[in-house]
């Protein structure tokens, strides 16, 4: 065919959006692949169908942040990554599961949606609802979550109560009110925040090509070891990866019901976000770290403050307490000698860790301020300022 011969190809598909004047919208780079959601990306591993409408805020994708600090505190040749869940949506790794749960509630016709939360799960909750368009009821700890999540539920328009009784009383009453009345409980023992949530263990696993050798986790209601576990063994099922990691969870010294074997009554810490004494999913827990080979620890809130200002001083990297904790498990392991006795007899060259940061700092503002001086005001005097800052 003469290459000069008018074409008989169909013309190009209409783009999908026009510019104000009507021309076709400049081309996405192709450098720069846009991001569609965990359920768009993890289709076939998630229980969704064609007639699931998908409710997204473009959540996960977080950024997996090579550590040098921490690599360097563990020694040898090891290396420590931290995926930051704090750089979802609202801020926190719920939103993976929220995405799946409410997209499935509205789908089952759902008008309205339920949780009991130490903070992040109303946050979250409320904010897939808002775009869902369904009404959003959350049950909190009065005054026992931080002021950034209880503005989120609010701001998104949640109807948020304040009980006056700890986390593991609300979650029993948001069960109770699920069963009575025609709402959609989406805690995480609703399995489509088990399934969203997994796929946090997909991108790790995508990012390092393989899993890595230990994945490190704080705990509260643990959900989310239970489904990163999961996420791991479906990868491993399918042969995504070869090995499957060691996974280490850690609880508040003071709300360690898994550590100690039983119920805590009145779980205390200062890491709000993991004060729970009954955790929904114990057994999901349990089996993700005896079937892993891994453990789970407790660490005291001295530790967890440690962390969290070495993760913000020396890495640039801001969380919420809650999630310091799997960086002070981190350290304590390395103190302890852990990965010289233990860990670098079963790998060759240094252990590949990852921490799995699971909120933002800006959750917990008061906190951050309360662990540094604040700067007394001065008069706007040059001199004064200098001297202020040290400069002669
Ligand atoms: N980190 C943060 C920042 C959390 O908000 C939570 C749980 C956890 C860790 C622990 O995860 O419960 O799956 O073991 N927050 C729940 C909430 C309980 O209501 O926001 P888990």
């Amino acid at each position: 065919m003469s290459p000069s011969r008018p074409s008989a190809r169909p013309s190009p598909p209409r783009p999908a959006f026009h510019d104000r004047r009507g021309g076709p919208a400049p081309r996405p780079s192709p450098l720069l692949k846009p991001w569609r959601g965990v359920i768009e990306t993890y289709r076939p591993y998630l229980p969704v169908s064609s007639k699931t409408p998908v409710i997204t805020l473009l959540e996960g994708n977080t950024p997996l942040i090579p550590s040098r600090v921490l690599s360097r505190r563990v020694g040898g040749r090891a290396e420590v990554y931290l995926k930051y869940e704090g750089m979802n949506p609202t801020g926190s790794f719920k939103d993976r599961g929220m995405t799946v749960a409410i997209s499935k509630a509205v789908e089952a016709k759902s008008v309205a949606v339920l949780c009991a939360s130490t903070g992040n799960t109303s946050a979250s909750a409320s904010a897939y609802a808002a775009r869902a368009g369904v009404r959003s009821i959350v049950l909190i700890p009065s005054g026992a979550i931080a002021l950034g999540k209880l503005s989120q539920a609010l701001i998104h328009g949640a109807r948020v109560v304040a009980v006056e009784a700890n986390f593991d009383a609300c979650l029993a009453l948001a069960k109770s009110l699920a069963q009575l009345h025609p709402i959609t409980l989406v805690n995480s023992i609703n399995p489509h925040r088990i399934e969203g949530q997994k796929t946090c263990a997909f991108e790790i696993c995508d990012a390092l090509g393989r899993a890595p050798d230990i994945n490190i986790t704080p705990v509260g209601n643990a959900g989310n070891i239970t489904a990163q576990w999961k996420g791991y063994r479906e990868y491993y099922d399918r042969g995504r990866i070869r090995r499957l990691p060691l996974m280490a969870g850690f609880q508040a010294e003071g709300a360690a019901p898994l550590v100690k074997g039983k119920i805590i009554t009145h779980p205390r810490t200062i890491a709000t976000a993991i004060r729970i004494g009954h955790p929904a999913s114990w057994q999901g827990a349990l089996a993700a770290s005896e079937e892993s080979h891994g453990f789970i620890r407790a660490v005291s809130d001295r530790q967890i403050l440690q962390a969290y200002r070495l993760l913000a001083a020396e890495e640039g990297v801001f969380v919420e307490p809650a999630s310091a904790a799997a960086v002070a498990g981190l350290l304590a392991l390395a103190e302890s000698g852990y990965f010289t006795q233990r860990v670098r007899s079963r790998h060759r060259g240094g252990p590949l860790i990852v921490c799995i940061l699971t909120g933002h700092g800006l959750k917990d503002p008061e906190r951050a301020i309360k662990s540094i001086r604040v700067p007394r005001p001065l008069p706007p005097a040059l001199s004064t300022i200098a001297k202020a800052i040290g400069l002669k």
